[in-house]
């Protein structure tokens, strides 16, 4: 699977909501991102919607995700959860649907769920599927329930605190393509001594080093700002070329400091 089907940088929304999101949606268009990453849990599709129609920028020029909740991994509730996403969005399609988290929340088997994903690419509700905090082992089953080539995407957390290398790995040999989420760890490995040096290196911002280190390793990323200038800052990192080293001594910074481990998390690959 080409990794270039996902525009390799896009704008993440997770914890912002109505104006806030609305705003930084907007900006980020304004900035040049033409792929913009949402989900159903999120409560803000419909000011993502309002934002993409505002931007007025073609539909074919962006690359929308959204992600399915856990309380729709069902017959009865998953196509229709879509479509109610899709009215949200203001869009007839997204580019990309996830299942957020291998945790349906009565239990369904996963070949239900993703009978129910398959369908709705066959639909034509979206044009690429995948999902998200998938572990390999779920990986491996996903892969015999789905037709071959269509898993498109695992969308896991990667950043210099955890570089999910495991995980990784599997999808390159797999032809499954990575997006990392929470490229910052929050904000958190933007204080980190290592990354300061190598920005001051560079002479570019700490945020550019780790959206460049994301890169440099082949994954899709999604950062997300409610400012104008990080947004901005964030861009900027397409231009920065890491050396080998940088990229060596980034690496060595996993700790397995994982940020978004709810109680419904599977058993990770360490
Ligand atoms: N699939 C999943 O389960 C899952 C889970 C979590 C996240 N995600 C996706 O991944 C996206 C990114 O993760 P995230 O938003 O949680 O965290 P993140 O992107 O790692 O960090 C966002 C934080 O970094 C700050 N920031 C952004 N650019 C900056 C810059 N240039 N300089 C300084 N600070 C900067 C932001 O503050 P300001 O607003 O002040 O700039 C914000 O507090 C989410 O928005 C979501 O779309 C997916």
């Amino acid at each position: 699977m080409n990794q270039s089907i996902l525009p390799k940088l896009g704008v993440g929304t997770f914890r912002l909501e109505d104006e806030v999101a609305y705003q930084s949606v907007m900006m980020a268009l304004e900035e040049g991102y033409r792929h913009i990453d949402t989900a159903q849990i999120y409560g803000n599709e419909e000011a993502v919607g309002r934002a993409i129609r505002d931007s007025d920028i073609a539909r074919e020029e962006l690359f929308v995700t959204t992600k399915v909740w856990n309380d729709k991994l069902n017959k009865e509730g998953f196509i229709d959860s879509v479509k109610e996403s899709l009215r949200k969005l203001q869009l007839d399609s997204v580019d990309l649907l996830l299942i957020h988290w291998p945790s349906p929340e009565s239990g369904e088997p996963m070949d239900e769920y993703l009978g129910e994903l398959h369908r709705a690419k066959e639909l034509g509700l979206t044009k690429y599927i995948g999902v998200s905090n998938f572990t390999i082992a779920q990986l491996q089953q996903a892969l015999k329930i789905l037709p071959e080539g269509s898993l498109t995407n695992n969308q896991i957390e990667v950043h210099p605190y955890l570089t999910n290398e495991k995980v990784r790995e599997f999808c390159v040999q797999q032809g499954i393509t990575v997006t990392g989420y929470m490229p910052f760890a929050v904000g958190k490995v933007l204080k980190d001594e290592t990354i300061l040096a190598i920005a001051k290196k560079h002479n570019v911002s700490a945020a550019e080093v780790v959206v460049a280190w994301e890169l440099a390793h082949g994954l899709v990323t999604i950062p997300s700002s409610t400012k104008r200038a990080n947004l901005a800052t964030n861009l900027k990192a397409l231009e920065l070329t890491l050396s080998a080293e940088d990229i060596a001594r980034i690496d060595a910074l996993d700790c397995n400091d994982r940020q978004a481990d709810p109680d419904f998390s599977p058993k990770w690959d360490i």
